[in-house]
Order: C-alpha cells, then sequence, then structure tokens
C-alpha cells in the first residue's frame, strides 16, 4: 500500500475584506485557511494595522520574513518583558516577566538562558536520544501492529511529553496528568473552555513544580530541575518563581510545538504521496524532510514584542508601548525566500526557514525538536509500507498554535521485518 492522498482540511478561504479576519480569535483559525490573507500582507501591506476588535486594542502585523527576522533580532527596542505573544500582549503583560526565559530580556536574559543552556548541555541530550529513539520506535511499532488508531493521541502525544519529563525528572506515573494539563494549558481541543479552563491548568502545573523543587533541593538528582534548583548567578541562587516558571516553559514549549509538527508530518506525507515515495525510498534524507516538516508545520504561528521606544517600518512610526507581532507562518510562506513556497517538498534547499524563531531569543528546544521530528521520520520510513488517513482530522482551537489534534490512520507494516527492528 503507497501513501493514499487525503483531502484537505474542510476550511473556507479568506474573506475578501482582510480587515474581518480577527487574527486573536481562535476561531479564525478553525475556520480559514489564511493562506490568501498572507500573500496578499507580504505584497501589499508588509507593515498592516490589525483593528481594535471588542476589549482588545489594535496592533502591528509583521508578515514577510525579512521583516520578522528583522524584529527578532532587535531585543532592545522591541521588548518581550509585556509578554511575547497575543493573549498576555493585548491583555495585562505577562506576570512570569524578568523571571521565565522567554519574556525576559537583557543581561538577567543572559543569565537564566545560560542556565537553562547548561541544563540541555549535549551530555545531557546525549543521553536523551536513545530514549527518543526507542520509545519512537515502540510506539509507532505498537500503532501498525494494531493496523489502525489515531497517530496524533496514540503515538505523537507521548514523545515529546515523555522527552521532556524525563529532562525535568517528573516521574512515569505523572504524565499523563502533564499532558492533560498541558493540553488545556496552551490550547483546547473544544471550542468555548478556552480561559477559565486554560488559568486554572497553568496554576496546576506551576504548582505541581513547586512541589518537585522542595523535593530536589532536600535530594538532587540528574535532572534538569536539580540544575536549575542548584544554580547560582553571581553567586545567588534562582528564586523558587524563577525555577518553577522556567520549568513550566519548558514543558509548554517543549510539548505541544514538537507533537504537533509529528502529526503535521504523517499528514503532509498523506497529502503529498510523491514526497512519501522519495522520501521511503531514500532518495532524501532525513535531515533537510524535517526541515522542511518544520517549515510547513510552523507549529508556533505567531510572537510578538512590545517598542519601548518609538520606531519607524516601513515608513510608519511604531509608537512607544505599541504591540508588534511577527507571523512565522507568514514568514515561513514568503516568496522572495523560498521558491515554490506553498508545496511540502523534502528536499528543499536551502531551506532557513523560522519556525524556531531568530536571534537571542531563537528556541532553545530547537536541536531536541529536530531529534524526535527526525526519529519520528525514520521510524515511519523503516517499519511502514504506507499508510492511509482515514479521517475525520481534528484541529486544535488556538491563536498561537496551529496544528492537527485528532489524525485517524491505517498504517500497513514491512512484513517480517519490524519484530526484529522493533529491539
Ligand atoms: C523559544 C518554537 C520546541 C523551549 C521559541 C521560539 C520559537 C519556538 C518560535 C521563539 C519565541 C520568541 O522569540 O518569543 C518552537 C518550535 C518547536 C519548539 C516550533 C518544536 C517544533 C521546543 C522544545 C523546548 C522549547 C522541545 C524545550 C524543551 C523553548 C524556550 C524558548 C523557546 C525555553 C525561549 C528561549 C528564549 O526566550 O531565550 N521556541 N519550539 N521549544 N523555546 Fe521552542
Amino acid at each position: 500500500m503507497e501513501v493514499k492522498p487525503v483531502e484537505d482540511l474542510p476550511i473556507r478561504a479568506t474573506p475578501d475584506d482582510l480587515a474581518s479576519v480577527n487574527l486573536a480569535d481562535p476561531q479564525t483559525f478553525a475556520d480559514y485557511d489564511l493562506t490568501d490573507f498572507w500573500r496578499t500582507l507580504r505584497a501589499n501591506q508588509p507593515l498592516y494595522r490589525h483593528p481594535a476588535v471588542g476589549n482588545n486594542p489594535g496592533f502591528w502585523v509583521l508578515s514577510r520574513y525579512a521583516d520578522i527576522v528583522d524584529l527578532y533580532r532587535d531585543n532592545a527596542t522591541f521588548t518581550s518583558e509585556r509578554g511575547n505573544v497575543l493573549i498576555t500582549l493585548l491583555g495585562d503583560g505577562d506576570s512570569a516577566a524578568g523571571k521565565m526565559v522567554p519574556v525576559t530580556d537583557g543581561q538577567r536574559h543572559k543569565e537564566l538562558r545560560n542556565v537553562l543552556l547548561k541544563a540541555f548541555s549535549p551530555r545531557v541530550l546525549s543521553r536523551i536520544g536513545e530514549h527518543v529513539r526507542r520509545t519512537t520506535r515502540t510506539l509507532l511499532a505498537e500503532a501498525i501492529d494494531r493496523g489502525e488508531g489515531d497517530f496524533a493521541l496514540d503515538v505523537a502525544s507521548k514523545i515529546p511529553m515523555a522527552t521532556i519529563c524525563d529532562l525535568l525528572g517528573v516521574p512515569g506515573q505523572d504524565r499523563e496528568y502533564m499532558l492533560s494539563l498541558t493540553k488545556s494549558a496552551i490550547s483546547s481541543d473544544d471550542q468555548g473552555e478556552y480561559s477559565e479552563a486554560a488559568d486554572a491548568a497553568r496554576n496546576e502545573i506551576l504548582q505541581y513544580f513547586v512541589g518537585m523543587v522542595e523535593e530536589r533541593r532536600a535530594a538532587p538528582r540528574d535532572d534538569v530541575v536539580s540544575v536549575l534548583a542548584g544554580s547560582t548567578i553571581d553567586g545567588e541562587f534562582l528564586s523558587e518563581d524563577e525555577i518553577v516558571l522556567n520549568c513550566y516553559s519548558l514543558i509548554l514549549g517543549g510539548d505541544a510545538t514538537s507533537r504537533l509538527a509529528m502529526i503535521d508530518a504523517v499528514h503532509s506525507f498523506g497529502a503529498n504521496p510523491d514526497q512519501w515515495a522519495s522520501f521511503k525510498r531514500g532518495d532524501v534524507s532525513v535531515k533537510p524532510a524535517t526541515e522542511e516538516v518544520l517549515r510547513w508545520a510552523s507549529p508556533t504561528m505567531h510572537f510578538g514584542r512590545t517598542a519601548v521606544r518609538d520606531v519607524e517600518i516601513h515608513g510608519t512610526r511604531i509608537k512607544k508601548g505599541e504591540v508588534v507581532t511577527v507571523w512565522n507562518v507568514s514568514g515561513n510562506r514568503d516568496e522572495s525566500v523560498f521558491a515554490d513556497p506553498d508545496r511540502f517538498l523534502i528536499d528543499r534547499s536551502p531551506n532557513k526557514h523560522i519556525a524556531f524563531g531568530h536571534g537571542p531569543h531563537f528556541c532553545i528546544g530547537a536541536y531536541l525538536a529536530r531529534l524526535e521530528i527526525s526519529e519520528m521520520l525514520l521510524a515511519l520510513r523503516d517499519f511502514t509500507a504506507g499508510f492511509e488517513i482515514v479521517g475525520p482530522v481534528q484541529r486544535i482551537y488556538s491563536n498561537l498554535l496551529t496544528g492537527i489534534s485528532s489524525l485517524p490512520v491505517r498504517f500497513e507494516p514491512v512484513s517480517a521485518e519490524l519484530e526484529e527492528l522493533v529491539l
């Protein structure tokens, strides 16, 4: 069996009236395919003023690759300390500012980031690599054995969470609980329960780590929580808030993003059987395929900043205090950077996508995410002769993340090799 082509997701084309597209509303992404919207902005309104809607103030939107990279680079003019995603930027800011790495700037950002980088050192990650490989192969082999199932639920949802929990030192019996909390903390599969459930889930995650920090202070182990609890900056230990908030950031940043990229990989191969055939034959190696999965999926659609002084972009004055958002989903389809940007082409080269952002806040988990995605691609190549998306596909509900929460798939195993390869 080859990969059978899938129908595209049932979402409508962009409305003609650009101002009616509310980028702060998760429903917009559930309803529309915004490919044309982004193409129009890149061509005609590279600095777009998004209108105020309801209680939300207006904000600026950058859609071109070069502008996005420039903004990411300049954290002296554009700060993350008043939030780095729409939900906080348009609300009351981020209460973790100055303590949690993604929403900290200046000297403290450098220092805290260095502590996190130490916790993600090659020594730690090399130990994790073998584990990721084994978990991925076992879960995929089991799914293929069953023949049919939900790839998102049965396979993809179990890998990044298990990996990040291993790194942090969260024990096995708490992982299902963590997974359900993180799912509601940043997005919801069910429309309507967005905000309150998310707040409650965030608090529960933080409380969980408060308990862990106390334990690790008393008895350190070989895990990230112990590294954070034992680290000092200028002779001072990190505060409990700093440790707990950065654990929270790792678990949120490290789970959904990689999970959505893996699910998107299977869906995209399903939609592009020629690309699967060429990957399966070994015409294209796993490295460029992984980069194209990342560009194509762009799981984090946007990030944002607040201007700390008046500044000009494309001849327009951005005032101090105004919010500027950058849309990775658009930058990664910029026709001035990528040839044939709206095609999923696994041998794309060069492929300098911005799925992981750019500059001082460049994703700390990029190496780990690449490892997880490439192990999944290799396992698919080794274990399946082909697969079929048997639908219906369900999308997540979010204005930050994009992707699929349910992907029913029927797999065909690679005959007898399977059992041997698993072990
Ligand atoms: C930062 C995307 C996986 C942890 C970022 C940023 C992006 C991003 C775009 C920049 C945010 C900004 O500039 O405001 C992704 C994607 C991933 C992924 C697409 C997977 C496909 C991970 C993983 C981890 C992680 C696996 C941790 C284990 C972080 C952290 C930051 C970050 C801590 C903040 C870095 C800083 O502010 O200095 N990520 N990420 N990410 N990511 Fe990831």
